[in-house]
């Protein structure tokens, strides 16, 4: 890859996709800007492993445009809060000015003109944006990451819980570095992947109980998974202090959830990148630390 002279740039490349877009494309041999909102330890990290961090805001066009300088491809990632829409907006005007040349972008499988999530209206809204450019667009649409796993973990009294508003329905788990592996091998070579939205699936799809004994028999502990209702997921969300949007969002692709929007799976991962996706039990063994703890957002038992 010596000879390639392209500059890819990842935004929220502190976060889980984009941390790991960055690892993929630097071993693929390419040479990467890492966007990061502010300058910190994983910023430097990001330098550490050969990455060229840059300091800017998704909303800013000033900080966009200096990003894309000298750019040929980028990923778009920006999170479940408000903005996505000017966000978008703001990177489509920064990219077409640069004359980058092909953009992947991060949207999500509840993405859909109907949706009842604000939020994933709004990724659906993104796409059809990023269509009208000239620009190389392919769009991609994961169902719920493996790491949702850590973030709703409950860890007490040497056992784990997972209380999610899911029912009986089902996914399958992606990892975020066989989503980022689909990335980079998008952006490398992005012509035969322009205008596509590819759902992105883990290999394996189980319901909450599968997903719990799973995790239970890779950590060698009880994991129970306790269905809750999608009110008492959301006033526990609101009561942790989690952003009104965020709520409304998984509040909604809860119901999406229970309906089978986000089951399935697919050998899109395993077709571009040439990787077999991660299952639950090897996600979970490469994570093993994680688990020793609760995680950030876990709804705790009533007895807790
Ligand atoms: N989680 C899931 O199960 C799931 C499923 C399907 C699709 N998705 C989609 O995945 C996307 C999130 O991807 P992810 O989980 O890889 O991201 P992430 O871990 O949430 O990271 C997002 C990064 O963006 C940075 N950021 C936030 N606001 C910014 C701004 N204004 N300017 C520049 N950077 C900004 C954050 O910086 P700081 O860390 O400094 O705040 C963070 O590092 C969302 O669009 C979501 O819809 C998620």
């Amino acid at each position: 890859m010596a000879d390639d002279q392209r500059v890819f740039l990842i935004t929220g490349a502190a976060g889980k996709t984009g941390h790991a877009g960055v690892e993929s494309l630097l071993a693929r041999g390419h040479t990467v800007r890492a966007l990061v909102r502010q300058d910190d330890d994983r910023a430097r990290s990001l330098a550490a492993a050969g990455a060229e961090p840059v300091v800017g805001d998704l909303l800013d066009l000033d900080d966009m445009s200096r990003a894309m300088r000298g750019v040929s491809g980028a990923y778009f990632c920006y999170p479940i809060r408000e903005g996505l829409i000017e966000a978008t907006t703001v990177f489509a005007q920064a990219a077409v000015e640069a004359g980058v040349r092909s953009v992947v972008n991060m949207s999500q499988i509840s993405a859909r003109r109907e949706s009842k999530s604000n939020a994933a209206r709004q990724h659906w809204l993104s796409e059809r944006l990023l269509d009208r450019t000239d620009m190389l667009v392919t769009h991609v649409r994961p169902t719920f990451f493996t790491a949702w796993l850590v973030d709703w973990w409950e860890r007490r009294d040497g056992e784990g819980a997972l209380r999610l508003p899911f029912g009986h329905g089902r996914h399958a788990p992606v990892a975020e570095i066989d989503q980022a592996r689909v990335i980079a091998a998008v952006l490398a070579d992005p012509e035969p992947h322009n205008r596509e939205a590819y759902t992105l699936h883990g290999p394996i799809e189980m319901d909450h109980y599968e997903i719990a004994d799973a995790v239970s028999g890779e950590l060698g502990i009880p994991v129970h998974y306790e269905p809750i209702s999608v009110e008492e997921f959301a006033a526990a969300m609101t009561s942790r202090g989690l952003p009104a949007h965020l709520v409304q969002h998984l509040s909604n692709v809860a119901v999406d959830y229970q309906q089978g929007i986000f089951a399935g799976t697919n050998n899109v991962i395993e077709d571009i990148s040439g990787s077999v996706p991660l299952t639950v039990e090897q996600y979970v063994a490469g994570r093993r630390e994680d688990f020793r703890t609760s995680g950030p957002n876990f709804v705790p038992r009533p007895s807790a």
